[in-house]
């Protein structure tokens, strides 16, 4: 496993995290769960995300379990607030009395002092951004968060809160965390630029496009049963993806994989990883045999040829409008 800083800060992540959306709490067992941070710590990952929402707090108590035992110091662990956790209108956003009734939450659950890196979820449209980013600062400074980033946030709203982090003295931060993938590039327009001038790393979430840049998903055919198509969960997730005209090409990829003694799900975790402002791919696996494949990613040199002729495969059903990065218009 290769480590790359997160962003301009001290920090560093195994440039392969494992990730339980979808998964722990809910597609999978517990027992799986255990298996599949078994066999990532085996494997050289040291960073971990979750989020407070992900299985209604049911996988943050997952994660928790699973890591209880290895050494605090030798893990990165990353959650995040935003999204409802509860059934009161206070129970969702980023207010003050959310982040740190949450924070507590996800604290108590994955069984820890402090996390490493906390991150807002989505942007919130009806909190002052100085309300949040001063109680961020404050979780800083009590030491129950190490380092503050974000998710899905445009690049406007990134440099809106820089410009109040530098004028009010607050910690800056230090990350974005977007969905990228060969297929969904919408940040390389806008986010990525300004991140780079910044200091900001992203921390790139569905690089395998949630299973169907592996190629399991063919065509004109059912989904393999026990995959996230089949989820009752994850196939509302996934179904946008689940086009021919998306499968197809990604068949045809193939070639390319292969010339490079890749698997599929490798070539795609290896494509995110070319792109040197971001600082880790987010896997998500529902068996250990999938992480297993999947960290082999690390330290893969990709060739312009391939990038190029990837590219040409993929030509229209590739989404690169920065428009796209969207948070909801009002709290959910
Ligand atoms: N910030 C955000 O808004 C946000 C949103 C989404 C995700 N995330 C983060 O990103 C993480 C990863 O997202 P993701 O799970 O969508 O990522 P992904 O790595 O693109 O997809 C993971 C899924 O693909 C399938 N898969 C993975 N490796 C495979 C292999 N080698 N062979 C066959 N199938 C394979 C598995 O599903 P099946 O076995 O079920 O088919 C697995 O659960 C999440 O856990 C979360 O931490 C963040």
């Amino acid at each position: 496993m290769e480590f790359r800083h997160l962003g301009r800060s001290g920090l560093m992540v195994s440039e392969i995290s494992y990730g339980n959306w979808i998964t722990h709490g809910s597609q999978v067992e517990e027992d799986a769960a255990h298996a599949c941070v078994r066999a990532a710590l085996d494997e050289g990952v040291t960073t971990f995300d979750t989020a407070d929402v992900y299985a209604g707090t049911r996988a943050e108590e997952v994660l928790g379990r699973a890591l209880k035992g290895v050494r605090r110091e030798s893990l990165e662990i990353f959650t995040k607030v935003y999204w409802p956790t509860g059934p009161g209108r206070n129970d969702r956003g980023l207010s003050r009395k959310h982040i740190m009734e949450s924070v507590n939450g996800s604290l108590r659950r994955l069984g820890t002092d402090y996390v490493d890196l906390y991150q807002a979820h989505r942007f919130d449209v009806e909190t002052p951004l100085e309300e949040t980013l001063r109680a961020f600062d404050d979780l800083v400074r009590q030491g129950k968060v190490l380092y503050v980033g974000v998710s899905e946030w445009n690049a406007d709203q990134i440099a809106q809160a820089l410009k109040i982090a530098d004028s009010m003295g607050f910690d800056r931060l230090v990350s974005n965390q977007p969905q990228y993938s060969m297929l969904w590039r919408v940040i390389e327009a806008e986010v990525v630029p300004l991140s780079e001038r910044e200091g900001l790393g992203q921390i790139v979430w569905s690089p395998i496009a949630q299973g169907v840049l592996t190629g399991k998903y063919l065509p004109g055919q059912p989904p393999p049963s026990g995959s996230r198509a089949t989820d009752s969960t994850g196939s509302g997730f996934i179904d946008r993806l689940m086009r021919d005209e998306v499968l197809s090409r990604v068949q045809e990829l193939r070639p390319i994989a292969s010339d490079h003694g890749l698997t599929m799900a490798q070539l795609a975790v290896a494509w995110v990883l070319q792109n040197p402002n971001v600082s880790s791919a987010i896997v998500g696996a529902s068996r250990p045999e999938q992480i297993r494949d999947n960290v082999k990613a690390s330290g893969v040199k990709l060739g312009a040829d391939a990038l190029r002729t990837i590219d040409d495969i993929l030509g229209p059903v590739v989404e690169r409008d920065p428009a796209k990065t969207v948070s909801p218009s009002s709290r959910p």
